[in-house]
């Protein structure tokens, strides 16, 4: 039995498939510049984040429909069912479809028949969240805000996402605070390969409840306390910075440190078909090479429901929380 777990740091679009992709090129009539999945596998060597989502953003081109997105959703959501995760709080990236000419009602309705589904389907629970594209402009953040307007009923909260490093969090300031009044949960992106000042400025100037990594917090030790005084999750993906080169190797990941220093951590797979596993996946990967004792896994695991937005349904909340502190370890 896998540990029961929420995932809350998770690109919808960073779980597809070479098999997928492929199988919607042919239904779609795209020709992807690869032979076949061993040979697109092949391109799966990445030295940093811009060369991961220079192929994250290519193999997009194979989702235009609903039942693209509808396929997608429902492919990642049993994979996670089958490792344990009971909730999950899934990124969209609207941007990099409406620039290929796709309407946002495609990507969001596509979205939810899976998601909408999801619970009776796959017994998993399910947020969407909305992520600008950092490397896209302010201005293109707030019509993206505004497209989704009549799909708000569908959406819980905004992130940030794309390629980090001069892009800081104050150039969306005016999205954030639009997102907001709206009554929109606020997370970003901050402190993977962006400075600690990044993790600090997403606090400050967007009012995030989370931040996504945070692994740069480690750099300031005044950072470090803020972040454990005022509880801030941060939704860690250990396999994702292996992969990206954010840390040499697993056996050098500062998740042990952060957890004894007690920042809020939580453990997720980003961009799990990319990045070699989903979330048992990395649960499993820290246990083995980080040495985490199973009260430490646990913690992990209460940690992901805690900093869940199930502030709606806290019925749902307690439920899990009892599930991860009746699951023996095997
Ligand atoms: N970082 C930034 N942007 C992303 C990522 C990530 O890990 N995955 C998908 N978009
Ligand atoms: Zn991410």
């Amino acid at each position: 039995m896998f540990l029961p777990k929420a995932e809350l740091h998770l690109h919808i679009e960073g779980t597809l498939e070479p098999e997928l992709a492929f199988e919607l090129a042919a239904r779609n009539g795209v020709t992807l510049p690869y032979a076949d999945t061993d040979a697109l596998r092949e391109a799966y060597r990445f030295e940093d984040l811009q060369s991961f989502l220079n192929l994250y953003y290519e193999l997009m081109a194979v989702l235009r429909t609903e039942r693209d997105f509808e396929d997608l959703a429902n492919a990642y959501l049993a994979r996670a069912a089958a490792q344990g995760v009971r909730h999950a709080e899934i990124f969209f990236d609207p941007q990099a479809h409406t620039s290929r000419g796709l309407d946002i009602g495609t990507v969001v309705e596509g979205l939810w028949r899976a998601l909408g589904n999801s619970e009776a389907n796959h017994g998993v629970s399910t947020r969407l969240i909305l992520c600008f594209l950092r490397d896209e402009s302010a201005e293109s953040a707030l019509a993206t805000l505004d497209a989704a307007k009549p799909y708000l009923d569908r959406i819980t909260g905004v992130g940030l996402d794309s390629a980090e490093v001069g892009h800081p969090p104050v150039k969306f300031r005016a999205v954030y605070e639009a997102a907001a009044a709206l009554g929109l949960r606020r997370v970003a992106h901050a402190g993977e390969e962006g400075p600690p000042e990044y993790i600090t400025e997403a606090l400050d100037v967007l009012g995030v409840e989370r931040v996504d990594h945070g692994l740069r917090c480690v750099e300031d030790p005044a950072l470090v306390e803020r972040l454990v005084r005022d509880r801030v999750p941060l939704t860690l993906c250990p396999l994702s910075n292996v992969r990206l080169r954010t840390v040499d190797t697993l056996a050098d990941h500062p998740l042990p440190a952060m957890l004894d220093a007690g920042l809020m951590c939580t453990v997720n797979s980003d961009d799990p078909a990319y990045f070699g596993g989903y979330a048992g996946d990395n649960f499993d990967a820290v246990r083995a090479t980080l040495g985490l004792t199973d009260e430490r896994l646990r913690e992990l695991a209460r940690n992901s429901f805690l900093a869940s937005f199930l502030e709606d349904d806290e019925e749902l909340r307690a439920r899990y929380l009892a599930e991860v502190e009746a699951h023996t370890f095997r």
